[in-house]
């Protein structure tokens, strides 16, 4: 590779949730960059490392046997440039410090390795710093815009789908209905496509509002079928139809100044009250009207632990390495994605703020239709 002369020195950040892939992301730019004599600044914790200027050579050397490693070796955070808090001073706008210490620390380009939190903060510091800024997509909830699939997903998918099947049995052996609660609050894919891969008898996600009686029948087919479990995926964010209309409500009121969103936990006296997730109040809903014995199985943090899968690290890699090709010819200001099965960049801003959410013709949602799967509607 030849020396670059329109880049020669990079940062890279994590920010956001973690997901596995981010190191081999990391990797392959650091390893990328070194064959074109680019040096690389790894910048600890998000963008509060950034404002913080707590930052470190990554050297080739450096990146050897991450590969294969979960998480993120340059820790992550979900803070925000223009948001941060800081200490007792609250949130602070901390957007110039994080655009001086890009400065400070001679980069040529910020490489920001995240979901859709951070291509949107990425693409304003950026334009407010006038700054040269690259990102990826990663998380494994599948909802960067512009790109078929951000790294993390498969990983995920693969944990949530093994957790569908090995459900199956104790569910087969006490006769008894699983519902398993997958992440993705807003977006669905998550859901969607582990239980469509692990045969899920229900799937309830974000964007198809749910009927609790068109759950609680499709269920109750199934036992006078001759079946004597079933299992129920839903993402975290699904919510029944009801719910949605007062989420809806309380957005509007929002808009007009009203605030009346349910906190997470309420303390009376010296008792705490927790909201019950979404998949405790699926399994509330069924045993109510047909009495199944119902059980709650919630993945969490499960599905962004652990070792990536092949396919999210070769994606990873991939994105990685044709971002950092450009970056060396001196362009910046995109988001390296995958589309058709070619990586190709697309305008940051174009990305940022937009959410890519299951749209109701997907054919995956026709297929989980076709082969008798409920989706609560
Ligand atoms: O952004 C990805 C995600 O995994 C979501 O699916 C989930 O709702 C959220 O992160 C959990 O975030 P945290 O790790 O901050 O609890």
């Amino acid at each position: 590779m030849a020396k670059s002369d329109a880049c020669r020195c990079i940062g890279i950040l994590t920010s956001g949730g973690d997901c596995p892939g981010l190191n081999a992301a990391i990797r392959a730019i650091t390893r990328v960059a070194a064959g074109y004599g680019i040096e690389v600044v790894g910048i600890r914790d998000g963008f509060r490392g950034l404002v913080e200027r707590r930052a470190e050579p990554l050297r080739a050397a450096d990146v050897s046997g991450i590969l294969t490693r979960g998480g993120t070796i340059l820790g992550t955070s979900r803070d925000k440039p223009n948001k941060m808090p800081m200490g007792k001073a609250g949130k602070m706008d901390m957007t110039a410090a994080a655009i001086q210490n890009y400065h400070y620390l001679h980069l040529d380009c910020l490489v920001c390795l995240g979901g859709n939190g951070t291509q949107k903060n990425a693409a304003r510091l950026a334009r407010e710093g006038n700054i040269n800024v690259v990102t990826l997509p990663k998380t494994i909830d599948n909802d960067v815009a512009m790109t078929e699939v951000s790294f993390g997903f498969d990983t995920a998918l693969a944990i949530a789908t093994d957790a569908i099947d090995r459900l199956h049995s104790t569910a087969d052996s006490h006769h008894r209905v699983m519902v398993v609660e997958v992440m993705g609050h807003k977006a669905g894919w998550l859901a969607l496509s582990a239980g469509v891969a692990g045969g899920a008898d229900v799937i309830l996600i974000p964007e198809i509002p749910y009927d609790p009686d068109a759950v609680a029948a499709t269920l109750k087919e199934r036992a006078r079928s001759g079946k004597r479990f079933s299992i129920v995926a839903v993402a975290e964010g699904a919510m029944s139809r009801d719910e949605a209309a007062a989420a809806k409500m309380s957005e509007e009121g929002k808009k007009g100044g009203k605030n009346d969103e349910q906190p997470p936990s309420t303390v009376v006296g010296s008792e705490m009250y927790v909201r019950a997730t979404v998949g405790q109040r699926v399994a509330r809903e069924v045993e109510q009207r047909i009495g199944f014995e119902t059980r709650v199985a919630s993945l969490g943090h499960l599905q962004r632990g652990g070792t990536p899968t092949a396919a999210d690290r070769i994606l990873a890699s991939q994105l990685g390495a044709r971002a950092m090709e450009l970056i060396a010819a001196g362009k910046a200001g995109f988001m390296m994605a995958i589309q058709g099965g070619k990586y190709v960049p697309v305008p940051l801003e174009d990305v940022a703020g937009k959410l890519k959410l299951v749209p109701l013709d997907d054919p995956l949602l026709k297929t989980a239709r076709e082969v008798d799967t409920c989706l609560g509607d």
